[in-house]
């Protein structure tokens, strides 16, 4: 099995330009790593998540909402994670089922021991090996998002106080299992945070400091 790592924050926090760093220097290192995305990353997944993202969608139960994010994410795994994976190769995935834990569980109140059991099912059991959590305080993410897009998606548009049980749900994950989490902050310049990161996964590698090249920028 190969090494499986998920990017997790709030908004704005630079996850995607952090995926894109490490995904660019593992390559360049010669590992056969796939980087993907949640919602999405399958034709399938593609649909379900511009249904789940659009402003035009309206009057979407909260369950709903679970069950097609956890749609995508059954597709996700099983097409696509799951297969790179068993060749060895390494997984880089922008969201994954803790974006379900902490927006729609600590965000929006639904059971976080239904949400492990839908959780479990759609993944077949697939847990990350290592999970970065880009935290920053919300009212900094809001606005780096807002700065970046004249429109705010969908679930954007949700009040801040949302977005404040998001960010204390995620860092309440990390602290549950900090084997699995590594917590970085994310108002930390985007070159500090890549060699964090890449030191984090080089140790998982298993890869020894030469090899890190602490010099290298991005
Ligand atoms: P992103 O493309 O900026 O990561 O946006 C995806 C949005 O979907 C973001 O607001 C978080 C939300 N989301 C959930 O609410 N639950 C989930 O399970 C996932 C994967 C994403």
């Amino acid at each position: 099995m190969g090494i499986f790592i998920t990017f997790e924050g709030p908004e704005g926090s630079g996850k995607s330009t952090q995926v894109r760093l490490l995904v660019s220097w593992l390559r360049t290192r010669g590992v056969n790593v796939l980087a993907t995305r949640e919602p999405g990353g399958t034709e399938i997944g593609d649909r379900i998540r511009s249904l789940l993202l659009s402003p035009t969608t309206r009057a979407l139960t909260v369950e709903a909402e679970v069950l097609l994010f956890s749609a995508s994410r059954a597709q996700l795994v099983q097409e696509v994670i799951r297969p790179h994976l068993e060749q060895g190769g390494v997984v880089v995935c922008d969201r994954y089922a803790d974006s379900t834990l902490a927006y729609q569980g600590y965000g929006r109140g639904v059971d976080l021991e239904v949400l492990q059991t839908i959780t479990r099912f759609a993944t077949r059991g697939l847990v990350p090996d290592i999970t970065f959590l880009l935290d920053i305080p919300v009212a900094e993410g809001l606005a780096r998002k807002r700065g970046n897009q004249a429109e705010w998606n969908r679930m954007e548009q949700e009040v801040v106080a949302y977005h404040e049980r998001v960010r204390a749900g995620y860092l309440a994950l990390a602290a549950a299992d900090p084997h699995r989490w590594h917590v970085l902050d994310a108002r930390e310049d985007v070159a500090t945070l890549h060699a964090r990161i890449r030191h984090i996964v080089a140790e998982k590698l298993g890869w020894s400091g030469d090899e890190v090249d602490p010099g290298h920028s991005p």
